[in-house]
């Protein structure tokens, strides 16, 4: 990575299993992590990535991962299906 890029960000680890919410995110990419869990844990990882949003901030999943039937759903517009890109609603 260029290293005044590298300057400029936060590196740290975080724990989508135990951790809590982690800041006022725009964007927020969990791709090919949430397949390796139940439903139940993944209900609890979408609200945690939820939370970190801000209104209007973006979620990226894998290709093969999907907010649909879960507890998030309606809290989020699809903007690209196939991207799995969708945006936590203003209203929520
Ligand atoms: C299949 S890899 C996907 C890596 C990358 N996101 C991608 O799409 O190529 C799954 C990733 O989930 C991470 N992971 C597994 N359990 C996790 C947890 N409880 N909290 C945070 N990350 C976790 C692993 O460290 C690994 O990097």
């Amino acid at each position: 990575m260029e290293r005044s890029l590298k300057e400029r960000v936060v590196f740290a680890n975080h724990n989508l299993t135990g951790d809590e919410s982690f800041g006022e995110m725009r964007l927020v990419f969990c791709r090919n992590v949430l397949i390796y869990f139940n439903r139940d844990l993944q209900n609890r990882v979408l609200g945690l990535l939820t939370d970190s949003l801000v209104h209007g901030g973006f979620l990226c999943l894998g290709t093969k991962e999907d907010i649909e039937f879960t507890d998030v759903s309606s809290r989020y517009r699809v903007v690209d299906g196939d991207a799995k890109l969708f945006k936590k609603q203003e209203t929520s």
